[in-house]
């Protein structure tokens, strides 16, 4: 059977690191309040130069590395961010220019915080057509430039980062991507948005002044929300592969909040120790997060072969989706 296999792992972070003492400087809050109620320490925010398609680029050429592939060798790009670095192009054909993979079709996904599980999934199935095809997916984001920096109630949780996989066709027994679960409803988009920037709120002094180009959101209702869709994609995940939450070596949520990613595998019954949590370095960088944490967990031993990994996701939109793979 041919299976989806990761054949290499990347992320990149920008330089800059603002923590929780320098945000106090910038809002009303505390290192305390932001630590207690989101397991947040630090963060890597973006300086001149560095954007959504460099980050990307560099994380890409670190799983291209890993994986022994020059960029001529990749066939596609799909990326998943919220923070473009233009409306257009996409920004998976600027990362297609940086990489010099001169053979790639590249686009982007627009699904939030789940924009990584949607763009994995996607390669996954051009690899199920075309096993042969080495495509990489990939979520980057910039949302320190959609974040309002006066606004207390978003601005301590961001961060900015970028993280990538290179995949491609096995017949190697059972390894690789077993399942993809993707799911969606827009009727509760009004709990997670950015007004300002597209048709219908078009950009314009007003929209710059009250800063509607940033993240919108209703923190509480968002919570309830993530809790139960992740919670309910993951156990489908779970379910159909037969297989127990006892399975799973390493799970691995999106990092949006450590009371979120707690409850969660509270709910699924999966040890804290089988739980991968780097939110407390890196904030929620959205379609990043999941990206980087695995390409964390793979470079540190974490991950054997054989190995049950489980990705979660949820986000704006909404969006929600989970990834079920053997290592
Ligand atoms: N510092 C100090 N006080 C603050 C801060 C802050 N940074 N932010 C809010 N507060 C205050 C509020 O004003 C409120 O004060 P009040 O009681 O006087 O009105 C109080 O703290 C409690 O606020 P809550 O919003 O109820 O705090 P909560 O415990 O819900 O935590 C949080 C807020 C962290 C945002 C939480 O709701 C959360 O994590 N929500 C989910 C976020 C998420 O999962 N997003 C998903 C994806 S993001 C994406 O797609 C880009």
């Amino acid at each position: 059977m041919i299976r989806t296999v990761i054949l290499g792992t990347g992320a990149a972070v920008p330089k800059k690191v603002l923590t929780n003492q320098d945000l106090e400087s910038m809002v009303e809050t505390s290192d305390e309040w932001i630590a207690t109620r989101t397991g947040i320490k630090s963060r890597y925010i973006a300086e001149d130069g560095e954007t959504t398609s460099t980050l990307a680029a560099e994380a890409a050429r670190r799983a291209l590395e890993m994986a022994g592939v020059k960029p001529e060798e990749v066939d596609m790009i799909v990326l998943g961010t919220t923070s473009p670095d233009m409306i257009m192009p996409n920004t998976g054909a600027l990362v297609q220019k940086h990489l010099g993979a001169v053979n790639a079709s590249a686009f982007d996904i627009y699904a939030a915080c789940s924009g990584f599980v949607y763009a994995l999934t996607i390669a996954d199935k051009f690899v199920k057509e075309s096993p042969e095809k080495k495509i990489l997916a990939i979520g980057s984001e910039l949302l320190s430039s959609i974040t309002d920096w006066q606004d207390r109630n978003t601005c301590v949780l961001f961060g900015d980062a970028a993280g990538a996989v290179l995949v491609s066709g096995s017949t190697d027994g059972d390894r690789g991507i077993l399942s993809t679960h993707l799911y969606s409803d827009g009727c509760l988009w009004e709990l997670l948005y950015i007004p300002g920037g597209g048709c219908i709120y078009p950009p314009s002094a007003e929209m710059a002044e009250k800063r509607d180009y940033c993240i919108r959101m209703h923190g509480n209702e968002v919570y309830k929300h993530a809790v139960r869709s992740l919670t309910d994609v993951a156990w489908e995940a779970i379910r159909t592969n037969n297989l127990k939450p006892e399975d799973v070596d390493l799970f691995i949520p999106h990092q949006a909040n450590i009371r979120i990613m707690k409850k969660v595998a509270e709910r699924l019954e999966i040890q804290e120790d089988r739980v991968y949590m780097n939110i407390e370095r890196y904030g929620n960088t959205s379609s990043a997060s999941i990206p980087v944490a695995l390409d964390e967990a793979n470079r540190s031993g974490r991950l054997k072969q054989g190995d049950l990994v489980l990705l979660d996701a949820f986000g704006g939109g909404f969006t929600w989706g989970a990834v079920m793979i053997r290592w």
